[in-house]
């Protein structure tokens, strides 16, 4: 079961202990609400809603306004985990006064516990900044998906030396900056395991393997919501959409012959 009283800076207590971490991510007060029973840890208003609810072909047109939106929204329908919120595109990465401006309001508003940031080592005085000011930081290293022109495309990343050499470098001076834990994103499992063993931080792995800290997973790809997406470190624990299906043919089908609304379902 999730700890009520879990902290950001409890979380390397909690790796120390051996207790993985449970990571979904939410992006509204219904879910939150269903996701608030004492399973997850932490929720992450992942950036990844601009593609999953609006349909975009990347994460890179997210804004911090819809950020805040869907990030308040999650608050108001769960007390219980962690909840940690993305900085979008652009709104870390030109200075570190807008980093603080902007990560500040995401805390101020939305009253989560924690801003995540993607990248390394360039990432580092931003981190720092950021923590030394009050913001507690997530990190996220390996498939950046706000880098993904860069990298060019949504690939594994760290086969080759020097690239490993580089992540491993980044997730020790993203600890060293002050960042509670780091997301592994598509990372070979041998790669993940090693960084994972030399942090004191909780790695948190997404296609990254078992030798992670803690597991993250989009929600409505492991609900079987996104049917058209289908990764291999992707492990779906319901189908609904297929759940989704049925209810509205059957309910078109009740309309059609008049079977609803039934005399249970109508006023007198
Ligand atoms: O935006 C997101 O949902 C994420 C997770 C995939 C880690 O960053």
């Amino acid at each position: 079961m999730a700890d009520p009283s879990l902290s950001m800076p409890d979380l390397a207590t909690r790796k120390a202990a051996g207790e993985k971490l449970v990571v979904l991510t939410c992006y509204d007060a219904l879910f939150a609400r269903l996701l608030d029973g004492g399973d997850v840890d932490i929720l992450l208003v992942g950036d990844s809603l601009n593609q999953v609810l609006a349909g975009r072909r990347s994460t890179l047109s997210a804004t911090l306004d819809q950020m805040i939106y869907h990030a308040a929204s999650v608050r108001r329908g769960a007390t219980y985990p962690l909840l940690v919120v993305d900085l979008p595109f652009l709104s870390y990465q030109v200075s570190i006064e807008d980093a603080i401006r902007n990560a500040g309001r995401v805390m101020a508003v939305t009253e989560c516990d924690a801003v995540k940031l993607e990248g390394g080592a360039a990432m580092v005085p931003t981190v720092r900044a950021l923590v030394e000011r009050g913001i507690p930081v997530m990190g996220h290293l390996g498939l950046t998906p706000q880098s993904v022109n860069t990298i060019g495309g949504y690939r594994v990343q760290g086969r080759e030396d020097a690239v490993a050499e580089q992540l491993c470098a980044d997730a020790l001076a993203l600890e060293a900056a002050g960042a509670s834990s780091v997301v592994l994103e598509l990372v070979p499992r041998a790669l993940a395991a090693k960084i994972s063993a030399s942090l004191r931080i909780p790695t948190i792995g997404i296609g990254a393997g078992s030798g992670c800290d803690g597991q993250v997973l989009v929600l409505h790809d492991m609900l079987g919501l996104n049917e058209g997406f289908a990764p291999k470190f992707l492990k779906r624990y319901a189908d609904l959409a297929g759940v989704v299906r049925s209810a509205v043919t059957a309910f078109a089908a009740d309309v059609r012959a008049g079977r609803y609304p039934d005399d249970v379902h109508s006023f007198d």
